[in-house]
């Protein structure tokens, strides 16, 4: 109650975060996925919710429990994050892509488990539908935050992909920084913004990552308000 009091342009704001890795299942005991634990995108709808606002977690595959006062949709491959994001996405003020979606998954998928031979094997791959993609050219009301996770040229790359994607905001993410990326409890991102110098934050634990983001994204709703 005392948070949220301090947070007015919070409350009732419906929030749509994901989370997460996707599972591209080959077989029925094998998939290709990530590294991604979820933590990221956990503190980010745990944090939104402590501010008033209406939050929602598609998450991909992880051990986390749902975060207090958040309503959780798992899911487990990009076509049913894909699936969950876009129905909920008229709706959402506010869009934060943690998710690590997997680019590519098996042509095609075998009803039983795939037996080894001698000989070397490989598996076709075909693209998934990028969610992120969709959401910016389906534009309205919305403030679209993106991450971008990238081992070499991060603030470029991430540029990049504001702009391609039609974002307001991308939290670039150094996956080889010591103490930053999947996995780990801190995390090291620089916010990139249009007609912003990017703002490189110091190493963080996620928890307040997950402050600085929606501090951000806070004053972009605000914006988009007037
Ligand atoms: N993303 C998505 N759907 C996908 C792939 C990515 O919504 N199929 C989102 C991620 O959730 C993230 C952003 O796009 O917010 C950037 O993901 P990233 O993997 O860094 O970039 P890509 O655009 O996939 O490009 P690449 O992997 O080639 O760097
Ligand atoms: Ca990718």
């Amino acid at each position: 109650f005392f948070t949220q009091k301090a947070y007015p342009d919070w409350k009732g704001k419906n929030v749509l975060v994901t989370a997460g890795p996707t599972q591209e299942t080959i077989d029925p005991v094998r998939f290709f996925s990530n590294r991604s634990s979820g933590k990221m995108g956990y503190a980010i709808a745990e944090e939104a919710a402590r501010r008033g606002a209406v939050v929602t977690l598609v998450s991909g595959p992880s051990s986390l429990l749902s975060p207090a006062g958040v309503e959780t949709v798992r899911v487990t491959t990009a076509a049913e994050m894909y699936d969950a994001v876009l129905s909920r996405y008229p709706d959402a003020d506010l869009v934060v892509k943690s998710a690590a979606v997997a680019d590519y998954r098996p042509k095609e998928t075998f009803d039983q488990k795939v037996k080894k031979s001698n000989d070397a094997m490989s598996i076709e791959m075909e693209r998934t539908k990028d969610i992120l993609n969709e959401l910016g050219e389906r534009k309205e009301h919305q403030v679209l935050v993106g991450f971008a996770a990238e081992s070499e040229q991060v603030v470029h790359y991430a540029e990049k992909k504001l702009e391609k994607k039609n974002l307001d905001m991308v939290c670039a993410n150094s996956i080889v920084e010591p103490g930053s990326g999947f996995q780990s409890d801190t995390n090291k991102i620089t916010l990139i913004r249009l007609k912003e110098e990017p703002e490189t934050l110091p190493l963080l634990k996620k928890n307040e990552v997950a402050e600085r983001i929606l501090d951000a994204a806070g004053k972009l709703m605000k914006m988009r308000d007037r």
